[in-house]
């Protein structure tokens, strides 16, 4: 498989193939409304608890607009009593996608058994996953880790607990729990999945995509449905629709960094008030990596004590414009 156009997930039809991952603390209502202005494709809201979810009556997590349509949510959890209202409530706000969150690393994720520590338990995910699927009628996806350590893959074998509990979709992101983000993704199990999942569940990549270059050879390697960008898309926003015109032979659109960041600000602003500065701190980290002479403007947001003081500084820097 390559890029592709025109690509369904069982019901939901998507312009293309390649996926905007959830990212926690990273990819919230401001962020989405930045990304959709470069990714018309699939994104999604930050993984929720399901308790949570069950629990509250609103959850600002969840907010959209129509405009971020197509998008996803993603649960966290081991309890497989709260699934079905979980997912329930979900369809009925509106999402086009459910995806299970079996990947979360961290330790306050793992203790109760959620995230990756599902992985140690592929009955209960098979339960966890059935339950879902059965709640609701929009596509049900799963998003896992290779397995807990090297001593413990599991992908394949999750691969095909997707596919009988009636999952649409599973995302290997190719590292371990204990990996966390270090290391590369191995692609190999990426193949391996893709090999054992045949067509009876899309498989979609992850892992280390930053460039189309990247996108290509992932696709060349493991022969997935589709990839999902994370980390990618916090450094370039717009990667894409530079993905979708390197395969489309088209010129790539000029970006300015500065009137994305400042795009972004305002959106910031609108959410978050005066906490919208600390939040910049957060982003602009991944942001401005890899711009020409950026440490001085890192150090001065990182500083900045109002978001007014951090929008001088991003006006006056002397930005090299690629
Ligand atoms: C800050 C951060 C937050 C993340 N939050 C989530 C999340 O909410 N749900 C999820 O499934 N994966 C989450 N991930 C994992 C990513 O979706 C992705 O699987 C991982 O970063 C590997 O892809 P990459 O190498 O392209 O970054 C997160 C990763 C990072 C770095």
């Amino acid at each position: 498989m390559s890029f592709k156009k025109d690509f369904a997930i069982g019901s939901l039809k998507l312009p293309h193939n390649i996926i905007y991952a959830p990212l926690a603390e990273y990819t919230d209502f401001a962020y989405r409304r930045l990304i959709r202005d470069f990714h018309i494709g699939l994104m999604f809201c930050e993984m929720i608890k399901m308790e949570a979810l069950v629990r509250e009556k609103s959850t600002k997590l969840l907010k959209y607009t129509k405009n971020m349509l197509p998008i996803g949510a993603q649960l966290l959890g081991a309890n497989s009593n709260v699934a079905t209202d979980a997912a329930r409530k979900l369809e009925d706000l509106g999402f086009d996608i459910i995806d299970f969150n079996c990947g979360c690393p961290v330790q306050k994720v793992t203790k109760d058994g959620s995230g990756a520590a599902m992985l140690k338990n592929p009955k209960q995910i098979f339960e966890i996953l059935k339950k879902l699927v059965e709640a609701v009628k929009i596509p049900v996806s799963i998003k896992i880790r290779l397995g807990w350590d090297d001593n413990s893959i599991v992908a394949s074998e999750i691969v095909k607990i997707a596919i009988d509990a009636g999952a649409k979709m599973i995302t290997i992101h190719g590292r371990t729990k204990k990996q966390g983000y270090s290391g590369r993704s191995n692609w190999d199990y990426i193949k391996e999945c893709k090999n054992v999942a045949k067509n009876d569940i899309l498989v979609i990549g992850n892992g280390d995509l930053y460039t189309p270059d990247d996108v290509k050879s992932m696709f060349e390697s493991t022969n997935v449905d589709g990839v999902m960008i994370a980390r990618g898309m916090l450094s370039s926003p717009w990667l894409s629709s530079d993905i979708e015109s390197y395969f489309t032979n088209k010129n790539k659109p000029n970006i300015s960094r500065k009137k994305i960041l400042l795009k972004y600000i305002s959106y910031l602003i609108e959410e978050k008030k005066d906490k919208a500065v600390f939040d910049l701190r957060r982003i602009s980290g991944w942001f401005l990596r890899g711009s020409r002479d950026i440490k001085s403007l890192r150090i001065g947001i990182n500083a900045a004590v109002n978001i007014d003081e951090t929008i001088k500084l991003i006006e006056r820097f002397n930005w090299e414009e690629e």
